[in-house]
């Protein structure tokens, strides 16, 4: 099984939508294996967004992530970074897909309320950066048998 990083971004803090960005993973059938509410440091973001240092919005992003606190999460399921990046929609919120997160709440490029891992590698280095050993939990999920067939399970 896959684990990918959700970020609920201060956009969506301040408007009061965590609960229903939570409720869309855990409908999916997706496994919380770990959650906490946090800042992030200039440090931590300067490594988060490395790949967009340079770019013309790299400053004002950074600013923002900062305006308030953020809900880290992290998240078990199969194939799930395609399936959670699938729930988020694409990065402009405006032309989201109806029913995605973004689509169904958003209309900013920047403020755009989740992130999500892009890739394995990065879904790894993203949670090394957030979680330490101790947050993360390991255990059985009651629903699984009802989510996922015998051999997917396997
Ligand atoms: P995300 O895909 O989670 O990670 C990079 C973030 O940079 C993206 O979400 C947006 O919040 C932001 N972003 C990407 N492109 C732009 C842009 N053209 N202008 C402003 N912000 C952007």
């Amino acid at each position: 099984m896959e684990q990918t990083v959700v970020l609920v971004k201060p956009d969506a803090m301040q408007r009061g939508l965590v609960g229903q960005i939570i409720s869309r993973f855990e409908q999916k059938g997706l496994k919380l294996v770990a959650i906490k509410m946090m800042e992030l440091s200039d440090e931590v973001l300067d490594e988060w967004y490395a790949h967009h240092k340079g770019k013309p919005f790299f400053e004002n992003l950074k600013i923002f992530m900062r305006s308030a606190p953020i809900i880290a999460m992290l998240w078990e399921g199969l194939e799930a970074v395609e399936a959670v990046r699938k729930l988020c929609g694409v990065t402009k919120a405006r032309a989201a897909e109806a029913g995605s997160i973004r689509g169904d709440f958003g209309m900013s490029q920047q403020l755009n309320l989740v992130h999500a891992s892009d890739s394995l590698e990065m879904a790894k280095k993203e949670k090394d950066l957030i979680f330490s050993p101790g947050e993360i939990f390991s255990y059985e999920h009651g629903a699984h048998p009802l989510i996922y067939s015998e051999e997917e399970r396997e």
